[in-house]
């Protein structure tokens, strides 16, 4: 009966030494979106680019905005669709969250930023250290994404038309077809490896 006591003593000990550990441990960090104001914290600088200016002056910051401008809301009480800026159809392409499936957020993460950095690179909160971020296939293993022409296809197709019905992967409002080339030029955001 004894050695019972001290069987059920030490099981508890066990138990909770266990409930500590696990406690006490850092949990395994998360997949979220940290937001573009968080890139250009470190992708702010002149020397190298700055390619968080380039992005805020692109047309990208801008594609939440949009939805709210009165052209959107015209397209949208004729085509019997509530707020485009609720609308999930118009969400996906016009901003990060909608598009990307990560569901997780830091608190800087703003619905505003439209297609933001993340969009294009990976929900960033794994990558974003910079010992990971300088080191290629460090950043593609925590889920950084490099960006290609296929990708741009995912929100800018072949032209739409405004007297159409909505579908879900051609904007009513884009007035060109797709070409790759001439749009890159327009956003592109290299690093400057002219920086000693
Ligand atoms: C702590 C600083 C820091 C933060 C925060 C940061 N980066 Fe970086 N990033 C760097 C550095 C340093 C490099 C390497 C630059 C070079 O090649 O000279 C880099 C490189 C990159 C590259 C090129 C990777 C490659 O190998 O081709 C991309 C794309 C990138 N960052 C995107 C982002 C995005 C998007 C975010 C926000 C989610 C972000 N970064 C946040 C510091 C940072
Ligand atoms: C998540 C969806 C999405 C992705 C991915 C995306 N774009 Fe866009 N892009 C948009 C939206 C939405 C607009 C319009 C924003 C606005 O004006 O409201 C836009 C606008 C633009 C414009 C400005 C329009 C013009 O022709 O002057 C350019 C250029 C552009 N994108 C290039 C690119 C390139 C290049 C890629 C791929 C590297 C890309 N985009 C990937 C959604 C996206
Ligand atoms: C398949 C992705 C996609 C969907 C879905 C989408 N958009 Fe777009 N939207 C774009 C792209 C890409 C552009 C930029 C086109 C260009 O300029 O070449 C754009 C441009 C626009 C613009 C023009 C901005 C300007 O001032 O020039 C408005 C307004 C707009 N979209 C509203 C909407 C609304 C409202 C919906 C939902 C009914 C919607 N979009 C659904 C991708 C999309
Ligand atoms: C519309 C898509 C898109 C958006 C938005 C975007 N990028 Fe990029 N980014 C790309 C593409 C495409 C490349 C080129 C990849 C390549 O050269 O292989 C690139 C390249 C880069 C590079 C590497 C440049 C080099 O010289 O190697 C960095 C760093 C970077 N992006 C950071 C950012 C940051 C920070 C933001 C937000 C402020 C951002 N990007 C927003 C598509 C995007």
């Amino acid at each position: 009966m004894k050695y019972f006591s001290y069987f059920i003593f030490f099981a508890f000990l066990a138990a909770l030494l266990l409930f500590l550990k696990n406690a006490l441990e850092p949990q395994s960090e998360s997949l979220y979106l940290t937001g573009s104001e968080k890139c250009g914290e470190c992708h702010g600088l002149k020397n190298e680019g700055n390619q968080f200016e380039i992005w805020k002056n692109s047309r990208h910051s801008e594609a939440y905005t949009s939805l709210l401008s009165p052209k959107a809301k015209d397209f949208s009480a004729k085509s019997n669709i509530e707020s485009p800026e609720k609308n999930t159809l118009c969400l996906k392409c016009h901003t990060t969250e909608h598009y990307v499936n990560v569901t997780e957020k830091s608190g800087f993460f703003n619905i505003s930023e439209g297609v933001g950095c993340e969009a294009c690179h990976g929900a960033g909160s794994k990558y974003s250290p910079a010992e990971i971020m300088k080191d290629e296939s460090l950043f593609i293993y925590n889920g950084g994404i490099k960006g290609d022409e296929k990708s741009c296809r995912d929100c800018h197709s072949e032209k739409g038309n405004k007297e159409q019905k909505i579908s879900e992967d051609v904007c009513p409002f884009q007035e060109n077809d797709f070409e790759f080339k001439t749009a890159f030029e327009k956003i592109k955001h290299p690093v400057n490896k002219d920086k000693q």
